[in-house]
């Protein structure tokens, strides 16, 4: 071992230790539910605030309040100032080679629907094809199809396998001359598959088509570079990854955002209107009409802040480790099957057990302080691929633990005695 291998190994377990020690930075984390402690293991459909964003959301509303882009008093420049270092904050946690290609939205929901109603309106004619995929999210479903119907196009999907993962030998043919974008999931919110998205994308562009990736079930969770993955599009909220509700970020080429028309009219996203024409605004103010979510963008950039200080390759790390844990665990439960088996996952163990009904495992686990989502997880199509009405999913993030893990599988258990 050289003296540098033995450097990254300390720094390594540094941010392991960090990492393990940041619970207590998550003030919601340390109530009792039902009298017994906390297990918050729902953390695909939100997560957690650290301090730190509460802090800064509070701070802005105390000190800056103000609206942005408009005033030339103090309290306006000092809000505009703070709102636009956030937009070079997502610039480096995603690697954009601009800001400029980073649009803020009130969530993932809203930077597809802003893809599909603008991309859409600029390169859909009748007889086009959206290609998506077997395991999306209602939001990267519906939003397709509503432009479909709108356009007379064909919305076409990657069929997926038995253990959750894609089905790669079906994929090239479903990219044809008529597909006029690749719209996929970066991480599966209802089986935890991590897409080879990089691979998909290139495959794609092969072709000429252009994609879109759902990431907000990857960027709590791992390390994500747009330039080295080539994507066109790259969507998340704020939530899933310690930050504030309402507030999320498209990232797109800058060459889409040049071609693409607004998406809603209003104030902020014009240079001058009249009644007779109006010119927009260069992007990516020309996507952001009306005032946006000014204080919880504040609350983006500090999640940001906290997670580049944790280092998104050691939270890898660290949630792949609890998730193999969970994943050995729960198989000891008598009739547990695991939902989503693919080769790589991230965060996500969706399960069903025999003869007894999800929701009905979510009731008993919440009585034993456990909190899991049941149900189809916005995800329909996905669950009925595998014949199920519903699935029970615990879901993780950083501050979660081993203890707590034990915690779940005792309440299964439990579940068991009193259900089975
Ligand atoms: N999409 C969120 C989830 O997976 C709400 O639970």
């Amino acid at each position: 071992m050289t003296p540098s291998d033995t450097d990254t190994v300390t720094e390594q377990f540094r941010k392991m230790v960090s990492i393990a020690g940041c619970r207590h930075q998550f003030p919601l984390l340390r109530q009792y539910v039902n009298g017994k402690p906390l297990v918050y293991f729902d953390n695909a459909a939100t997560s957690q605030k650290p301090q730190a964003v509460i802090d800064a959301m509070m701070r802005y509303y105390q000190e800056s309040n103000s609206n942005i882009h408009r005033g030339v008093h103090s309290l306006s420049e000092r809000a505009t100032q703070s709102y636009e270092e956030v937009r070079h904050k997502v610039r480096a946690f995603l690697n954009a080679r601009d800001h400029r290609e980073i649009v803020f939205v009130r969530g993932a929901t809203e930077a597809i629907n802003l893809v599909a109603h603008s991309f859409g309106r600029l390169a859909l004619r009748e007889g086009d094809e959206i290609l998506i995929s077997g395991m999306e999210h209602h939001s990267n479903i519906v939003p397709w199809q509503i432009l479909c119907e709108e356009r007379h196009a064909r919305l076409h999907v990657i069929p997926i396998t038995d253990a959750g993962e894609l089905d790669l030998e079906a994929f090239p043919a479903l990219l044809t001359e008529r597909t006029r974008i690749l719209a996929i999931t970066h991480v599966s919110n209802a089986l935890g598959t991590v897409n080879p998205i990089k691979q998909l994308i290139a495959q794609a562009h092969a072709k000429g088509i252009p994609v879109l990736v759902d990431g907000a079930q990857a960027v709590p969770h791992m390390h994500v570079d747009v330039q080295d993955l080539d994507c066109d599009f790259y969507a998340f909220s704020a939530h899933k990854m310690f930050g504030p509700t309402g507030v999320g970020v498209l990232y797109a080429k800058s060459r889409w955002l040049e071609e693409m028309p607004p998406y809603q009219g209003g104030g902020d996203m014009i240079k001058s209107v009249t009644f007779e024409k109006t010119i927009y605004n260069d992007p990516p103010y020309k996507f952001e009409a009306g005032t946006p979510n000014i204080g919880g963008c504040i609350g983006l950039g500090a999640a940001l802040d906290y997670l580049r200080e944790l280092n998104m390759d050691a939270i890898r790390r660290f949630e792949d480790d609890l998730l193999a844990y969970a994943t050995a665990r729960i198989l000891t439960v008598p009739g547990v099957r695991i939902i989503g088996t693919a080769r790589e996952k991230a965060g996500v163990l969706s399960f069903v057990m025999e003869g007894i009904h999800p929701h009905d495992i979510g009731t008993v686990l919440d009585v034993e302080g456990v909190a899991i989502r049941t149900g189809h997880h916005c995800a329909q199509p996905v669950v009925q691929r595998f014949g199920l009405p519903a699935t029970a999913r615990a879901s993780f993030a950083f501050y979660n633990t081993k203890e707590e893990v034990d915690a779940f599988i005792k309440a299964l258990h439990k579940a068991r005695e009193v259900l089975g």
